[in-house]
């Protein structure tokens, strides 16, 4: 993908040094909380940073000011050119906008260029954070499923159902 610049921040791919910024949120136990990973090492940021840098799916989000890595969106192309979001941001670069801000840039470009037809999320109904940054990007919500998977267990090894919401934009919408 050719890189992206917006008014405070450029999107690029990953490459292998990039450890240490993720490394920086993919440790933190609140950011992770509800994506089906625990918290990360150095050494699993490492593998993780050349990973990424070998596939498309992911997309770092850089600061225009400092090249700082401040993030990630997740963009996977399904069937019916249909993609699926998903996002992390470091917790210290969160509720300034800065995710908003990234997807608006990444949906132009996907409807514009990509020639996405549909664009779907999905997110534990308790991340309200999640939702309320689906519906800042005008995607409707249209689905609202009930114990639909676990990704973690509780203390008794008992699995932790999820509640979840799906989340959808058509082209013709944006
Ligand atoms: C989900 C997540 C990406 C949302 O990030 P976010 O920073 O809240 O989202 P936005 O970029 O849209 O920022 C909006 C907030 O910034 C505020 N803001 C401040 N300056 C702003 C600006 N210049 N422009 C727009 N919004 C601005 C808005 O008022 C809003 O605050 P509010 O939520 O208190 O109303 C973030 O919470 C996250 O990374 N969570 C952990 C990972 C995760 O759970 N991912 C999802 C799994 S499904």
């Amino acid at each position: 993908m050719k890189e992206i610049h917006t008014k405070r921040l450029f999107i690029r791919k990953f490459q292998k040094d990039d450890w240490k910024d993720l490394y920086e949120y993919l440790s933190d136990e609140k950011v992770v909380q509800y994506e089906p990973y625990g918290i990360m090492s150095e050494n699993d940021c490492k593998k993780e940073a050349m990973e990424r840098s070998n596939n498309d799916v992911f997309l770092a989000i850089c600061l225009k000011d400092n090249m700082k890595l401040i993030g990630n969106l997740y963009f996977c192309k399904m069937e019916f050119d249909t993609y699926e979001l998903g996002y992390v941001f470091n917790r210290s670069y969160q509720g300034l906008g800065y995710a908003s801000e990234s997807c608006k840039a990444l949906f132009d470009h996907a409807f514009h260029n990509l020639k996405a037809r549909r664009i779907i999320a999905r997110c534990n109904v308790l991340n309200i954070s999640s939702w309320k940054l689906l519906e800042r990007l005008h995607m409707r919500r249209e689905a609202h499923y009930i114990q639909k998977r676990y990704f973690k267990f509780d203390d008794k090894n008992n699995p932790i159902w999820i509640d979840a919401y799906q989340y959808a934009i058509l082209a013709e919408e944006w």
